[in-house]
C-alpha cells in the first residue's frame, strides 16, 4: 500500500505540506524537503518538532544535518553544567549554534539567524507551513 501525500493547501498560518505519517516519522527523525527552491529541515526531537532552513546564514552550510543538542551553563571555571538539553543544532562546517525554537544563534543572538517555521502534528500527519 502507498500513502498518498495531499496537494499542498494554503490557509491563514501558511502553505500547508503534508510531509509523512507521525508513525513514519519517529523520535530522533529528520527529513530535509524541498519548498519553492527552500530547502527546510524538519527534525522531530524527543516528540517535538521543529522546521528551519536549511542553509546555515555563516556559510551556508546544510544546517539540519548538523548535531542536536544542548549548551554549558555561564559557570565559574572548573564547574560545568550542561543545560537546555537537545533545544539546539550545531553547524556541521563550524559549529555555530542556532537555538531550535526561534533559530537564534547562541553566540549573536540579535544578528544571526536560521527562518523557523511552524510544524504541526494534525490529524495523524506531520505538517509544514511555508
Ligand atoms: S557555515 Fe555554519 S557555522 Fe559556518
Amino acid at each position: 500500500m502507498t500513502d498518498t501525500i495531499p496537494e499542498p493547501v494554503t490557509t491563514p498560518r501558511g502553505t500547508r505540506h503534508v510531509i509523512d505519517k507521525l508513525e513514519n516519522f519517529p523520535y530522533g527523525d529528520r527529513r530535509v524537503v524541498t519548498i519553492d527552491g527552500r530547502s527546510i529541515g524538519v527534525l522531530n526531537v524527543g516528540g517535538k518538532f521543529y522546521a528551519l532552513r536549511n542553509n546555515c546564514p555563516h556559510a551556508g552550510a546544510p544546517l539540519c544535518e548538523g548535531v542536536v543538542k544542548g549548551t554549558m551553563d555561564d559557570t565559574p571555571v572548573h564547574e560545568y553544567r550542561y543545560i537546555r538539553h537537545n533545544e539546539f543544532i550545531t553547524c556541521p562546517w563550524h559549529g555555530f549554534e542556532f537555538e531550535l525554537e526561534t533559530g537564534r544563534s547562541i553566540v549573536d543572538p540579535q544578528k544571526m539567524r536560521v527562518r523557523t517555521y511552524e510544524v504541526a502534528v494534525e490529524d495523524g500527519d506531520v505538517v509544514l507551513y511555508v
